[in-house]
């Protein structure tokens, strides 16, 4: 409220920042934006530690488009060979690694930023889980939300063939192949998609493109309408319920506090100790054990030896294990069909949650036993596919994660039923706060 009260003051006493705030409000919505977004947007006044990655997952989008830049100032997208014979994009990596002042950590801050990325995302998503903010009226939020995940994994993807090394070019060539198993016109298709038969410089230079301006674009763009939607309903708490049902005299929600300044401190709580432990991955473990920089990938691509186990970056694979626990032919179309097809339903299926879920209340707080045990069961196995996903095929590794797969849809395909008949607490008329 003070800032509100600021500008009006600012405005009106005749000092050159008031005059020039009066000049560009004429011309401009400033100070309408800033009231609507920050200083008279109510938030809900329970808001907990979940409520943090939201905020961080931006600082994440800002720290990765930033660090880009400078690594776009140095890398190039060129599969030649120089005349030491090393691919000349794999030579620009390490030329920035080595001999680029500073390289060394804007690299890193933007490898690191990818895992960091994921890792924040998906806490957001959990959150989401957790308090069903995905149920109405929140549901374009979440799709907006679903296809900024879609986005992010086409980032990636794109991304990690550019250090040329070869577990992106093999990671590249099993991914562009899975085209290959869609009837009819999957050959031609991933021929199209690669510019060449096999990964080459073609490849390189499309996906360079695709990583570091087409997407970034369709990312901002969502992001932004992820958060006009967001606003324009309101963000949901912990207790699931709507802050708007109970406002006072002037229409503020009475169990709002302005979004400025209480979460803008409070969310640099959470920046804060993001940033600790991203600097503590950054300086002490930046190859995350191999799991944010993988080993292979220090070896130049070679188009002629194939890795003994290509795996994706940790952030794909529980997918990628839902893709291998597809062995069986079905309707005459192979199993890599299949795989795909499984693969693919395993992302797109969270953009139907807001529909599938029947509870008459939102939060983990008020439901019953069985949501949360399919819950409980559904983040287990989603660890377990992950871990799968890592490993070289087993027939253990096989069997438990076509388990695996099953609950995992489960959670989805059945939430209709079992959201209905579970036992729920009833939901409190106003937001619970101590
Ligand atoms: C670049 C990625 C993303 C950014 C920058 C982002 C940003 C934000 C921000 C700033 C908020 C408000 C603060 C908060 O509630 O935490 C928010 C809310 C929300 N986001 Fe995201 N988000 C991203 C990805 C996603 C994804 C992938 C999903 C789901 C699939 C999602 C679903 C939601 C939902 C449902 C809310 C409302 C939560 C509530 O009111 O309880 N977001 N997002």
């Amino acid at each position: 409220m003070a800032a509100n009260t600021n500008f009006e003051k600012y405005k009106s006493d005749g000092s050159l920042a008031g005059n020039v705030l009066e000049w560009v409000d004429a011309r401009f919505p400033a100070t309408a934006m800033w009231k609507g977004h920050l200083s008279e947007y109510y938030a809900p006044k329970n808001f907990n530690f979940w409520y943090f990655f939201g905020s961080l997952a931006l600082l994440v989008l800002v720290i990765q488009i930033v660090t880009g830049i400078f690594l776009v100032m140095h890398y190039k997208p060129d599969a030649s060979l120089n005349a030491a014979g090393i691919p000349v994009a794999f030579a620009s990596v390490e030329y920035i690694m080595r001999d680029v002042p500073w390289g060394w950590l804007v690299r890193y801050m933007h490898s690191t930023g990818a895992s960091a990325f994921f890792i924040v995302v998906y806490l957001h998503m959990f959150r989401g889980l957790l308090y069903g903010s995905y149920r109405q009226p929140r549901e374009l939020i979440w799709v907006f939300g679903v296809l900024i995940f879609l986005m992010l994994m086409a980032e990636a993807f794109f991304g990690y063939l550019l250090p040329w090394g070869q577990m992106s070019f093999w990671g590249a060539q099993v991914i562009v192949n899975l085209f290959g198993a869609i009837p009819l016109i999957g050959e031609p298709l991933s021929i199209w998609v690669r510019g060449d038969f096999v990964i080459g410089d073609a490849t390189l230079n499309r996906f360079f493109s695709f990583h570091v301006i087409a997407i970034p674009l369709v990312l901002i763009g969502l992001v932004a309408a992820h958060i006009l939607a967001l606003h324009e309903v309101g963000s949901n708490n912990p207790d699931g319920v709507e802050i708007k049902k109970h406002k006072d005299e002037k229409g503020i929600p009475l169990d709002g506090i302005p979004f400025h300044p209480y979460y803008t401190v409070k969310d640099i709580v959470g920046v804060v100790v993001f940033l600790m432990v991203f600097s503590l991955v950054l300086f002490f473990a930046p190859e995350g054990g191999g799991y944010f920089l993988e080993y292979n990938n220090f070896f130049p691509a070679d188009p002629l030896k194939t890795p003994p186990h290509i795996a994706p970056v940790w952030y794909f694979t529980p997918y990628y294990s839902v893709l291998r626990a597809m062995v069986w032919n079905f309707f005459g179309l192979d199993a890599k069909f299949w795989g795909v097809v499984g693969m693919g339903a395993s992302v797109v299926v969270f953009a139907f949650l807001p529909w599938l879920d029947r509870s008459p209340v939102k939060s983990i707080r008020y439901r019953g036993p069985i949501f949360k045990s399919f819950l409980t069961i559904f983040v287990i196995c989603f660890f377990i596919l992950g871990y799968l996903g890592t490993q070289p095929p087993s027939f253990w590794g096989e069997k438990i994660s076509q388990v695996c797969t099953v609950l995992y849809f489960a959670f989805f395909l059945l939430m209709p039923w079992y959201s209905k008949i579970d036992k729920y607490k009833p939901e409190p008329e106003r937001v619970t706060w101590k």
